[in-house]
């Protein structure tokens, strides 16, 4: 893209997609160690046809941002968490580990040498960036690779959810998330792709999103195809589906913390029935993608259940945590010890 093109973006209507930016950082995974390193300008990758990846879908991802502050530094937030979360992906898809200081520095090298993509301040939009690895070596039998692939890319992004403001809807299918059991709770890309089918079905019944229940018992709520979920009860305490079968949300964890630290506010990770969920006050989900999005109806079969503070726009809670998560990682809030990277 010339300097020009970058210059006209339009910031605050661009989506939730993929553009191509300048530089994506490569470590490679051979003969039992990762390789020095580079920064390069190919976006395409060649492979063998029977790469581990491509026959066996060995492959995860993580996602994060950098955010232009109200001071013009260009920041990420808690990047250790993410390499943390990412090492513990790759050891059950049996995956090389990537140190987490190699890990930081690809992100850290990819951002610095995209800074053009970095949306401004108050835009609305961010830089969106995607580490992800795979094995890349050819394997016939059932088994791992043992030469893998780590790279970032960086791609501005706009809202995950259109029309979010208005608060989005969700729907309890009547199969399970198809990922396989237990796995959930690892970022690996296999759960994505056997999730596609319940968003397409999802999506042509006119919902956001699914709302997936525990596959034991279908009577627990677990959280969404790309996001996890958050309650507020009528006496305001901050409630959020604990399961050892959901992506531990780095968002989420944040916003337990902001709730009880900043806002004062009760909190409880524990089991959420379905039956519970008409109690309830507000209801969003969170994650780096969808943010905070407010929800404004759950359809469960025949059972509607409706947020009317989702409706219109954020329930009072979830404003506050909004503003105050986003204050954090746009820098107009003390971050807690830690949490902000500083790259440019
Ligand atoms: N759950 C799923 C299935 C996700 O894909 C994501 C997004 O990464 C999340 C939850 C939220 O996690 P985080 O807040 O770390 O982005
Ligand atoms: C994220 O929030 O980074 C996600 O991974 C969600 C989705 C885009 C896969």
């Amino acid at each position: 893209m010339t300097t020009l093109e970058k210059n006209n973006i339009d910031w605050a209507n661009i989506g939730f997609g993929y553009m191509k930016t300048d530089y994506r950082y490569v470590y490679n995974f051979k003969n039992g160690k990762w390789d020095e390193g580079t920064l390069t300008t190919d976006e395409n990758i060649i492979m063998n046809e029977c790469a581990c990846v491509l026959q066996y879908a060995q492959t995860c991802f993580e996602g994060m941002k950098a955010y232009r502050t109200a001071d013009g530094r260009v920041v990420c937030f808690r990047p250790d968490l993410n390499a943390k979360r990412m090492a513990d992906t790759c050891k059950r898809l049996e995956m090389a580990v990537l140190p987490e200081e190699k890990f930081i520095n690809a992100v850290v090298e990819t951002v610095k040498n995209n800074l053009d993509f970095v949306p401004p301040y108050g835009s609305g939009a961010s830089l969106y960036l995607r580490p992800y690895m795979f094995g890349i070596n050819p394997v016939m039998g059932v088994k791992p690779a043992n030469e893998f692939q780590f790279r970032v890319f960086a791609s501005p992004v706009g809202p995950y959810f259109k029309g979010a403001a208005k608060g989005i809807s969700l729907r309890v299918p009547d199969f399970d998330r198809a990922a396989p059991h237990g796995t959930g709770h690892v970022k690996a890309g296999l759960n994505y792709a056997m999730s596609l089918h319940a968003i397409v079905d999802a999506h042509n019944q006119g919902f956001n999103e699914n709302m997936y229940l525990d596959s034991a018992t279908r009577t627990k709520v677990e959280e969404t195809g790309g996001a996890n979920i958050i309650f507020v009860t009528k006496d305001n305490t901050v409630v959020t589906p604990k399961s050892n079968t959901i992506l531990p949300s780095i968002t989420r964890r944040s916003l337990m913390y902001v709730a009880e630290h900043y806002l004062g506010l009760k909190t409880e990770e524990r089991e959420v029935l379905f039956t519970e969920v008409k109690d309830m006050k507000e209801c969003a989900l969170c994650g780096t993608a969808a943010v905070i999005s407010p929800v404004a109806r759950v359809v469960n079969k025949g059972e509607e259940i409706i947020f009317p503070e989702g409706s219109n726009g954020m329930g009072e809670i979830t404003k506050k945590l909004y503003d105050t998560l986003l204050g954090i990682q746009f820098g107009t809030i003390e971050a807690p010890e830690g949490w902000i990277k500083e790259i440019a």
